[in-house]
C-alpha cells in the first residue's frame, strides 16, 4: 500500500515537472525582440487581453486573448493596426503618428504611449506565441 502511494506520488511529482519544464523553455526560446513584445504586452495589454500562459486567469473575459488572434489567418494586420481599431484610439497614443488624445477624453482612463518600433517588438511575441500552441 505504501509502496503503491510512492508510486503515485512519483508519478505526480514529474507531471509537474514536465509541465513546468515545458513551461520554463517555452520562455526561453522567445528571440530577444520577441522578449520585449512580451515585457510591453504584460505591461500595457494584459489588463484587458490574455496575453501569455503566466494571466491567462486575469483579463477580462469577452477580450480576445493574444492566442485566439495569433490563429487568425490576418493576425498580422490586427496587430500592425490595433491602435486605430476600437476600443483602443481611445487608450493607445503612438508617438509620433497619432495625433494627441483629445484632452476632453475621461481622465480616468490610462493612456499607454508606444512607438513603431514597440509594436515591432509586440508583433515578433504575437509571431512566436505560434510555437507554443
Ligand atoms: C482597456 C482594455 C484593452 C487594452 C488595455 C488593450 N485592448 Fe486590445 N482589445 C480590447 C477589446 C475590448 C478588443 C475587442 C474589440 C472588438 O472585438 O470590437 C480588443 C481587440 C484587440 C485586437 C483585435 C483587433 C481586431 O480588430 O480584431 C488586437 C490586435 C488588440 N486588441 C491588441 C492590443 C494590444 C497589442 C494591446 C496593448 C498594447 C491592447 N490590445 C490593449 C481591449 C483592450
Amino acid at each position: 500500500m505504501k509502496k503503491h502511494s510512492i508510486f503515485i506520488l512519483t508519478i505526480f511529482i514529474s507531471i509537474v515537472y514536465s509541465k513546468f519544464c515545458y513551461v520554463y523553455s517555452s520562455e526561453i526560446i522567445l528571440s530577444e525582440n520577441a522578449q520585449k513584445g512580451l515585457e510591453i504586452a504584460q505591461e500595457h495589454c494584459s489588463r484587458c487581453h490574455i496575453v501569455s500562459e503566466k494571466n491567462r486567469y486575469s483579463s477580462i473575459e469577452t477580450t480576445p486573448s493574444f492566442f485566439g488572434l495569433r490563429k487568425m489567418s490576418d493576425w498580422q494586420e490586427r496587430f500592425s493596426e490595433f491602435f486605430v481599431r476600437p476600443p483602443h484610439p481611445a487608450l493607445v497614443n503612438i508617438i509620433d503618428v497619432t495625433e494627441e488624445r483629445s484632452k476632453m477624453l475621461p481622465a480616468f482612463v490610462q493612456e499607454i504611449d508606444l512607438t513603431l518600433e514597440q509594436i515591432d517588438y509586440l508583433i515578433s511575441y504575437v509571431k512566436d506565441l505560434k510555437k507554443k500552441n
